[in-house]
């Protein structure tokens, strides 16, 4: 009922504000594009457009973690971590965690390998992937990728498997399923492996649901990181057949506080981004060191962090179950730019509702550093083949020329945003053909 209430003035409080904002803008600019139907209100075009910053986050999400801040005993523990286990996979066993690196992590510890056992990863990944690899020292071997969707290549895969290999990690890059999933899948059952699908940028849910078309041994590795499909600030999880016991500490009361105010935040930095409130916020924010990152310095440096590695906690569950309650409508969002890209960028024929959109281009680094001028700031995942860039690849075991095609994608990958409007998608692709 508060939250109603709150939600009431606020929504009142924002059609003033850019209501405003919209007739002083139109003086200023008669030509300026103008977004239709329901998000019109006088709103311009000059909002922040971004693939990373907090791109699920709308006026909800950060209400509810307002409220939540003033409700402290519903934050580690309660009825929606249940409740979130069932919405997440109702007939499968689901073990949150505060990451999806802390739930890899777990995953292959509970698997009891020997010391350098090897873990097939394709290489255009995250070191979120290998980390959690190495700190339960295993090695990490790569395997090239195809082009089409980002994916392993069967071919290569069954080229490096050898007598120490015991786990293929599938990665649906994008939140595309794999071009190859079912030879990936036939290499698989051929080698007696264990299969984790790491869907922690989404997935097709048909493909994933249909538990016939799965083999036997096989996980399912999700995130609910501030920059995936559904989010809450942090979250991982592993879906398995038979239940995991793992029993980890919660994070720190001061934690989730911290983790609770990105939400509300991030919102009002992206609001006022272009009249440079945000931009003035954010540049504290980060100065202050507030917000929480997503990688930590110690990760950059190659090493697991045990810091993000704890429980998930019932505040966040809250947040996520309002997350997958619009999910769906999210999803045709992302969907529906996916396919104006496709009409825009001729030869792609993306299907879905991806994470991102991808698009490979000569000159990336200036291509993202011109457009981040006009507020629009793109993706660049996978700059490197594992990423981020300050990440020693000798560190993580990668010998350079090792991935051929996943060396040459990452040169050239951008990322476009999909979980903004048609309008805001046209605009994109408009300022990204001004400068190409
Ligand atoms: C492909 C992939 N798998 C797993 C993860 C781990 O997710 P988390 O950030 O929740 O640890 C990430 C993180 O970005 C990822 O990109």
């Amino acid at each position: 009922m508060e939250l109603k209430i709150i939600k009431l003035i606020c929504f009142r409080a924002l059609y003033i504000f850019e209501g405003w904002r919209g007739r002083k803008g139109s003086r200023q600019r008669a030509t300026e594009v103008r977004i239709d139907g329901n998000e019109s209100r006088g709103r311009t075009l000059k909002l922040m457009i971004s693939t990373d910053f907090a791109p699920n986050e709308e006026l909800d999400d950060a209400l509810l973690s307002l409220k939540l801040l003033w409700q402290p005993w519903r934050w580690k523990t309660g009825k929606e971590l249940n409740e979130l286990k069932k919405v997440l996979f109702p007939n499968l066993n689901v073990s949150l965690f505060l990451t999806g690196r802390s739930a890899l992590f777990h995953l292959l510890k509970t698997m009891r390998l020997p010391k350098n056992s090897e873990i097939l990863i394709q290489a255009f990944t995250c070191e979120a992937v290998v980390l959690p690899i190495l700190a339960n020292s295993l090695k990490a071997v790569y395997v090239d990728i195809e082009k089409k969707t980002f994916s392993m290549n069967p071919i290569e895969l069954e080229r490096r498997i050898g007598p120490s290999s015991r786990v293929v990690i599938l990665q649906h890059t994008f939140g595309l399923t794999p071009a190859q999933r079912a030879e990936i899948h036939s290499v698989v059952k051929k080698h007696n492996l264990v299969l984790i699908e790491d869907i922690a940028h989404g997935y097709n849910k048909d493909k994933i649901a249909d538990r016939k078309s799965q083999i036997g041994n096989s996980y399912l590795l999700m995130s609910f990181g501030r920059s995936k499909a559904i989010s809450s600030v942090f979250g991982g999880a592993v879906v398995s057949q038979k239940p995991l016991t793992i029993n980890l500490n919660m994070p720190s009361k001061l934690f989730i506080f911290r983790a609770l105010l990105y939400k509300p935040l991030t919102y009002f930095i992206k609001k006022t981004y272009y009249i440079y409130l945000g931009k003035i916020i954010h540049k504290i924010l980060l100065k202050l060191n507030f917000l929480i990152p997503e990688i930590t310095t110690k990760e950059k440096g190659g090493n697991f962090d045990h810091w993000l590695d704890k429980a998930y906690p019932n505040a966040f569950a809250i947040l996520l179950l309002n997350q997958l309650d619009k999910l769906s409508r999210a999803q045709k969002q992302r969907a529906r730019t996916v396919s104006l890209y496709n009409h825009y960028f001729s030869g792609n024929s993306y299907e879905g509702a991806l994470l991102r959109y991808p698009l490979l281009i000569a000159n990336r680094n200036q291509i993202i550093a011109k457009l981040a001028k006009k507020n629009i700031f793109l993706g660049n995942w996978y700059e490197q083949v594992v990423a981020p860039i300050a990440l020693n690849l000798d560190r993580v075991g990668y010998k350079k020329g090792n991935c051929p095609v996943a060396e040459e994608l990452s040169k050239k990958i951008i990322n476009l945003p999909t979980n903004i409007s048609l309008k805001e998608a046209e605009k994109v692709v408009k300022t990204l053909n001004d400068v190409l």
